[in-house]
């Protein structure tokens, strides 16, 4: 099996954006409590912040964290959860029918975002609420003083304001689960006006708009023309939601979802563009994939939870190491449309879907999606660049043409160091990889990373990580012929680093 590429310093797509490697912390399940915050667990700070947590975060550098929901923030009233504690009330939180007692709020949020060098990305609740909270909160948050509002936060304890950015028109509106459904007119309509009393507050923000949950909602996309009609000129993204699940364990047709990840952007973007041209805007409106990954180990584990319970374990996917490479293909995606896609949220961090596990009290550990996370996020900042790919191809159930090979790759100018990230989708054999790397002078390697197992099914759990990158990957270069040469292992996720 051979595959060809040609990597050219001069076919640049776009600068990566680093928010392209956000994440997502909701109030559900252990996401927060008994995940980012435990205030007895032994390592916690005073801010009752486990460190533990805080440690592996910064490992994976996210840039921008996503909060409250999810479909939490459907039902949410901001209000709950700030000021003295033992004055907040517990109420019951219906979109994941579990108690909420606000312990934790925005306040504390923004301290933890801080103390693992991110930014917020805050969504309103268009579902149960609308203008008026949306108006108050951010006042709350970004006036800088002597307003209601503005004087209440500093009255919390905050005399500066959190200058929060990015802010997310509600969540998944579209959705017959979601709190406060709305068809695409009144979303439309309600967003625009939210988003034009939040730019009225603070002009400096910048706004995403729902699009549809998922490439398969039946009113994708009619939802995002309808929707952008009305927002395209107060929004600056529009959200895209994808999940995907290896549920008939087709393996080869599983690491093919890409694919359809990569028409989902096409098709938004081209939705996004039509729109221009109808309104014959300027703007070009950006793409926010903000939730994004592999969920559905927990789905029927989650039907036995009884509700009203606090923090129960919900959606806690113990995941594969096959999940570890369909990721590293989901990151490859992202950064193919990094002319695009400006932000992206890997849902979620702790817990929940997460890159990241915990014990109440115990130990945390790291899941095996937290690998191709961690060395793209690393890595995978710079110029995004096309290459040019020629890989022998298969069909699966549900697609044609798959490339076995998939890559992206990354330009540093700075240190002329180039980044090739690579997934072999074979499951029986190798790729030999043979790429022309004639633009660039004088390149050696770095380092071959490679994520390889025999067991397509093999977990990390607690004292057993057994999925774990190696640094043995096979390449050699040829400086006379400008080629690099990489042998792929069967069914591997691969970072050649060169420099
Ligand atoms: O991330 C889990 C859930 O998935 C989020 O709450 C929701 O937005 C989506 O359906």
């Amino acid at each position: 099996n051979r595959a060809k590429m040609v990597i050219d310093k001069d076919f640049v797509i776009s600068k990566v954006d680093p928010r392209i490697y956000g994440s997502f912390i909701e109030h559900l399940g252990r996401a927060v409590y008994g995940g980012i915050y435990e205030p007895d667990h032994p390592t916690a700070n005073e801010l009752g912040f486990r460190q533990d947590v805080l440690d592996l975060v910064k490992e994976l550098q996210v840039p921008i964290i996503r909060y409250p929901g999810g479909n939490m923030v459907s039902g949410y009233n901001w209000e709950d959860g700030v000021g003295p504690r033992d004055a907040r009330p517990t109420r019951l939180e219906l979109a994941w029918r579990v108690l909420e007692t606000n312990a934790f709020g925005t306040n504390e949020f923004v301290e933890w975002t801080k103390a693992v060098n991110s930014e917020v990305m805050m969504a309103v609740n268009l579902g149960t609420r609308g203008m008026e909270a949306a108006r108050d909160l951010i006042e709350y948050c970004n006036h800088p003083s002597g307003t209601y509002w503005s004087d209440l936060r500093r009255q919390h304890g905050y005399e500066q304001p959190h200058k929060i950015k990015t802010w997310c028109l509600g969540n998944e509106m579209d959705g017959p689960w979601q709190i406060g459904q709305k068809t695409a007119e009144e979303y439309g309509r309600l967003a625009a006006e939210t988003g034009k009393v939040m730019k009225l507050v603070d002009p400096t923000i910048e706004l995403v708009s729902c699009g549809s949950s998922g490439s398969g909602m039946p009113t994708f996309p009619e939802w995002e023309a309808t929707t952008l009609d009305h927002t395209y000129e107060v929004a600056d993204y529009i959200s895209l939601h994808q999940y995907y699940g290896n549920r008939d364990n087709d393996t080869a047709n599983y690491f093919a979802q890409t694919l359809d990840m990569e028409n989902f952007i096409k098709t938004v973007t081209a939705t996004c563009d039509y729109m221009k041209a109808k309104k014959r805007s300027k703007k070009t409106m950006y793409l926010s994939f903000d939730e994004w990954n592999v969920w559905f180990h927990s789905n029927d584990q989650d039907k036995k939870i009884e509700p009203w319970s606090f923090a129960p374990p919900q959606l806690e996917d113990v995941y594969t190491f096959e999940d570890a490479i369909l990721v590293g293909s989901m990151l490859n995606t992202l950064l193919k449309h990094s002319d695009r896609v400006k932000i992206a949220c890997m849902a979620q961090l702790v817990n929940v879907i997460a890159p990241i596990m915990t014990e109440n009290g115990g130990n945390v550990w790291k899941q095996t999606i937290f690998y191709p996370f961690y060395y793209t996020s690393v890595y995978g900042r710079g110029l995004a660049l096309n290459p040019i790919i020629s890989s022998p191809k298969y069909d699966s159930k549900d697609f044609t043409d798959v490339p076995y090979l998939d890559s992206a790759v990354v330009y540093h100018p700075e240190n002329d160091e180039l980044v090739i990230f690579a997934v072999n989708r074979h499951l029986e054999e190798s790729l030999t990889v043979e790429v022309d790397i004639r633009s660039f002078e004088g390149l050696s390697i770095i380092e071959h990373v490679v994520l390889e197992h025999e067991d397509k099914h093999a977990t990390n759990i607690i004292g057993n990580e057994s999925v774990q990158p190696h640094v043995n990957g096979q390449s050699t270069i040829d400086l006379t012929e400008g080629k690099l040469m990489s042998q792929l292992p069967k069914m591997s996720w691969n970072m050649i680093r060169l420099g």
